[in-house]
């Protein structure tokens, strides 16, 4: 049900009405992450790709970048977006689950989507076991948790019960999966979570 929201959104994700400065900040929110680059990037919940330009546009822009969707008309849209970036995969398929090669990824970023997934805890191990020891996994969100729980909740229909936890509550489940934190930060306007996979 909540993958068909998605998809049918996808033609008109782009042209919703976002936040202000969106590209600056998601530029913002992927340097906190990854600070000049990294090798290999997974985009969890990538959706038409708002990530890639911030990620190309890094001193050092990844060698491979894999965004991940479950929602096929998203991918879609993104493959459609960013088909000449040589770098950039497409693969569709459940965060919860991911079809990727564990052990293998320096950064996950999971922007705008961990909300929609219920089982939070079992997506994060299975997020954190994407990526080599050391590497960073970042969740992101232009707003505070509180006003993205609202937002859903006026929303309605397929996400209105999806929620974000503030971000000390996520950086500790996050702890308790084996990770350091590096960036924790909410405000309003910000929402960012970075930790660091410990060997
Ligand atoms: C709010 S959109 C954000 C998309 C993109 N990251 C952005 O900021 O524009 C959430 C995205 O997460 C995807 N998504 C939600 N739950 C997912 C899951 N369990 N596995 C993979 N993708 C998921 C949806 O299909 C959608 O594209």
């Amino acid at each position: 049900m909540k993958r068909a929201w998605f998809d049918e959104l996808a033609p008109r994700w782009d042209t919703l009405p976002g936040q202000p400065e969106t590209a600056a900040r998601v530029s913002t929110f992927v340097r906190k992450a990854i600070g000049h680059g990294c090798p290999s990037v997974v985009d969890a919940g990538a959706g038409t790709g708002v990530l890639v330009p911030a990620l190309l546009g890094l001193p050092q822009p990844p060698a491979l970048i894999v965004e991940l969707d479950f929602a096929f008309a998203m991918l879609a849209e993104n493959r459609r977006k960013h088909a000449g970036a040589p770098c950039v995969r497409w693969v569709c398929g459940d965060l919860s689950a991911p079809p990727l090669r564990e052990g293998r990824f320096d950064a996950v970023l999971c922007f705008s989507a961990l909300p929609h997934v219920e089982e939070k805890r079992a997506a994060l191990a299975r997020l954190f076991a994407l990526l080599r020891p050391g590497g960073r996994l970042a969740v992101g969100h232009l707003m505070s948790s509180t006003a993205l729980n609202a937002m859903h909740a006026a929303i309605g229909g397929a996400v209105a019960s999806d929620e974000l936890p503030p971000a000390p509550e996520l950086a500790a489940l996050c702890e308790s999966l084996g990770a350091r934190p590096v960036v924790v930060e909410e405000c309003e306007s910000e929402y960012t979570v970075v930790v660091e996979k410990l060997d």
